[in-house]
């Protein structure tokens, strides 16, 4: 009988990643679609409490098994987990994954604190896994291109940043509301993005200071374990001496959906990434020079599942722990300092 002689390459060295899925309501089917785009991984489990919620995320993925609990996700020996729970749950989840040797790609926020963070990170070091957060607006061509041209130092030193994340209608899900659940209101849910695009496009800077205001239902948020905010102000003093001011909120009477910014404001030119009309989805980013400016980049622009595709690929091609998970603990440090922690 003739036998046959697989050649070895890169790719038959590496087998294909089977991945499970914790959580599959709004968030973590979109990423699952993203995921299966790749082409480089199978789905093999899907776990949500709720069974027409995972059998919904089972049309995408015929061939997985539906399963309930993260345990039964991770004795069917997957490779990777996508978790998209409630964000209170995501450093416990993460860390027990991890533990087993097992990839994990979050949702944002990590953690609730910057401890917890660390805790996370310093498990994926340990097992070396690749430990990737779904910072979904780096993957932006927006915040792409303002990198680089802040990079290519085109516009000189950066010395103020203005940064808005305004969601008019704030979250539709009961739990968002629940500290237990959440973690934080709109500084857990959108700051955690500005602080971390901030820091990202202006590769890491050390932090000097934080001050920060929280609101709920337009007074001063009083007691953080019955109640979470919805409105938040936030400046932060980089070591660069530029000042990054920050404003977030959810169901604040805007005038339309969304108000979402992030400029970097430098001595040679500005750059600008601002939403279109209201919408939580459509950018431009923008190069200012005095008082004259000229378009970057423009929708239409398919960002959303790009992080999640990335972990995925990044998994697919046998990569390990990457140290850059620490920028996570330093987002989560500034969070800390804004909750008054
Ligand atoms: N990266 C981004 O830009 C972005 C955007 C939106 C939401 N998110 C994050 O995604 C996460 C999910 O948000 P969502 O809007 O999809 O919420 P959702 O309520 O639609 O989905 C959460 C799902 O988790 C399930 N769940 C609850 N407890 C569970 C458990 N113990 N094990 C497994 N599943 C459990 C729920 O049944 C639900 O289906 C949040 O942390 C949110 O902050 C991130």
């Amino acid at each position: 009988m003739a036998r046959r002689i697989l050649k070895a390459s890169p790719e038959a060295s590496l087998a294909r990643p089977r991945l499970g899925f914790l959580g599959v309501g709004w968030i973590g089917r979109h990423r699952m679609q993203a995921i299966l785009g790749t082409g480089a991984v199978d789905v093999t489990a899907i776990a949500d409490p709720s069974p027409e919620i995972a059998a919904e995320a089972g049309k995408l993925a015929p061939e997985a098994q539906l399963v309930v609990t993260l345990d039964d996700i991770l004795d069917l020996g997957v490779d990777g987990v996508v978790i998209a729970t409630p964000s209170a749950m995501h450093a416990e989840q993460s860390i027990r994954t991890l533990e087993r040797g097992v990839a994990v790609f979050c949702q944002k926020p990590l953690g609730r604190t910057a401890p917890e963070v660390q805790a996370v990170v310093d498990t994926a070091r340990k097992s070396n896994r690749l430990l990737c957060v779904d910072l979904s607006y780096r993957f932006t061509e927006g915040m792409r291109r303002i990198r680089e041209v802040i990079d290519s130092g085109e516009v000189g030193h950066i010395y103020a940043v203005d940064l808005v994340f305004h969601n008019a209608y704030g979250p539709d899900k009961p739990w968002f509301y629940d500290p237990a659940l959440s973690g934080g209101g709109c500084v857990m849910d959108l700051g955690v993005h500005l602080v971390d695009l901030a820091l990202w496009t202006m590769s890491n800077p050390g932090v000097a200071s934080v001050t920060g205001k929280l609101f709920a239902g337009g007074a001063p948020l009083k007691d953080t374990a019955s109640q979470v905010e919805d409105y938040a102000v936030a400046t932060m003093e980089l070591e660069t001496g530029a000042v990054v001011q920050l404003a977030c909120s959810w169901r604040l009477q805007a005038g339309c959906d969304a108000m979402i910014s992030a400029t970097f404001y430098g001595t040679k030119g500005g750059l600008s990434l601002r939403n279109v009309n209201g919408s939580f989805y459509d950018f431009t980013a923008e190069r200012y020079r005095g008082t004259s400016r000229e378009i970057l980049t423009m929708p239409p622009d398919e960002w959303g599942g790009r992080a999640a595709a990335d972990w995925a690929s990044r998994l697919a091609a046998g990569e390990r722990f990457d140290p850059a998970a620490e920028q996570l603990v330093d987002v989560a440090r500034v969070l800390d300092r804004i909750y008054g922690r």
